[in-house]
């Protein structure tokens, strides 16, 4: 019977090694027994980008990219999407378990207690230029919350992270809501704990001088499901940025800066403002053959396309697109949609998206959708850090309590110059 190892030969030495595959993997340390001389530091992998790495255990979300398939603690998306909401679902990705009603009120409870925003995080939120990218404004307070929540260094107390996961989860919509309302010079509209969290997020929003703004039901229950939707989807940049950087100890409020700014890039959250750009750039859906010329030609990409891990149909999309058709019986169609559909059709058929199994992930049309709503193409990766404030967090509470876990610190393949004297200023060339 086979046996659950690897056995590799060093055709360097001539020496076999073996070595345990446990859960389908090597350990990439015990590589290093394999030397060519006693000195010699042993074998490494090189892998940059964490290609074929596993850099932790996981039990919170499930991905197969082949099939399509991706769970939060074994419930399919699909069935989250429809008979979830937010805030329950971001309770599920931190305590493994669906809550029961008492679980949930005391849970609902104790993040709404917590929406309001210390007034000097006001000011310093007052201190950003008019036309500041509501992203940076959002990266940057997060990361100053950590000065006005000191327990939050101690990591390894359970309590004191329970604490600071209703707190970030309870406000990042306000920061969120500020740092638009600054962006378009209105007064900032504190928290309403009579709505539901995406509805309180909608009123802090676009609330004017009513005396309670109640946003129309459909578009709530659609920033639910889309916030459903961006809640975790395992060892991605941001969170692998959120892992590392909690991995030295910092407090979460650093560490969630840290994974804001990785999530504000275009190749990830940053990608669905991308596509609104792009969708404006092509104008019309006549001029989609063209501008898919133009990217296998090598000029720029198909934003809102490919995915490192998806091979197959995002199964987000999916439930994306249906949800734009219920948007758009509120708001009226968005008319780029025409030129996205055009877009997904052609690509879909032609050879070259075909062949590196390129399809439309999560950011093809969740930017339809927010325009439609209303917000400005700024705002968009600023919703998806709302909804993925709470994965992060499931992944940095599973990471603190996992006994493997040790300070992120990858090796390297020096490249440089070999040992050389010092030259001073007068001999330099
Ligand atoms: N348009 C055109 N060609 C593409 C695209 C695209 N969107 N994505 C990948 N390719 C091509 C690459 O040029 C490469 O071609 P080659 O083999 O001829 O060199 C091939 O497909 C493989 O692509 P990689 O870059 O190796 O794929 P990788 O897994 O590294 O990148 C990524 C994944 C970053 C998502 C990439 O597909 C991309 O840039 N897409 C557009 C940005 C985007 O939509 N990002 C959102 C991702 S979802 C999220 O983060 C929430």
């Amino acid at each position: 019977m086979a046996r659950n190892t690897l056995t590799v030969t060093d055709n360097r030495t001539g020496k076999q090694y073996e070595f345990p595959i446990t859960d389908g993997t090597i350990k990439a340390v015990d590589l290093r027994q394999i030397k060519v001389s006693e000195e010699d530091f042993g074998l490494m992998t090189y892998d940059p980008a964490f290609m074929n790495t596993a850099s932790c255990r996981s039990a919170i979300t499930f991905i197969d990219g082949d099939k399509g398939i991706l769970r939060y603690r074994g419930y399919p998306i699909e069935q989250l999407a429809e008979k979830s909401n937010y805030l329950e679902v971001a309770y599920l990705l931190i305590y493994g378990e669906l809550p029961n009603k008492k679980q949930f009120e005391d849970w609902v409870a104790g993040i709404t207690h917590h929406t309001m925003l210390h007034e000097n995080m006001k000011k310093l939120m007052d201190g950003f230029h008019y036309d500041a990218h509501p992203m940076g404004m959002l990266a940057a307070t997060l990361g100053a919350l950590s000065t006005f929540y000191t327990d939050a260094r101690n990591v390894h107390d359970p309590e004191s992270r329970r604490q600071q996961i209703l707190r970030l989860i309870a406000k990042v919509p306000t920061i969120a809501a500020f740092a638009y309302r600054h962006s378009v010079g209105r007064p900032y509209i504190y928290p309403d704990n009579s709505l539901g969290y995406a509805g309180n997020f909608m009123s802090m929003l676009w609330k004017m001088v009513e005396v309670r703004y109640e946003a129309n039901p459909t578009l709530v229950r659609a920033l639910d499901v889309l916030f459903i939707l961006h809640a975790d989807h395992e060892q991605n940049c941001s969170t692998n940025a959120m892992r590392s950087i909690t991995s030295s100890d910092a407090d979460p409020y650093s560490s969630a800066a840290g994974a804001a700014a990785a999530l504000w890039g275009p190749l990830h959250g940053g990608a669905n403002e991308a596509v609104l750009r792009m969708l404006a750039e092509i104008g019309h859906k006549d001029r989609v053959p063209a501008f898919i010329k133009e990217v296998k030609e090598g000029h720029g990409k198909l934003m809102g396309f490919g995915h490192r891990v998806y091979k197959n149909y995002d199964p987000r999309a999916r439930t994306i697109k249906k949800l734009a058709d219920e948007v758009f019986a509120v708001t009226g169609r968005n008319p780029k949609l025409d030129i996205a559909l055009e877009l997904e059709r052609i690509a879909l058929q032609d050879e070259y998206f075909v062949k590196r199994k390129l399809y439309p992930n999560v950011d093809f049309y969740s930017g339809l959708i927010y325009q439609a709503m209303g917000f400005p193409v700024e705002m968009f990766p600023v919703l998806f850090c709302i909804p993925r404030m709470s994965g992060w967090l499931a992944q940095w509470n599973e990471q603190t309590e996992d006994k493997e876990t040790k300070i992120a610190r990858p090796r390297q393949i020096y490249t440089g110059a070999v040992e050389r004297p010092f030259v001073e200023m007068s001999a330099r060339r």
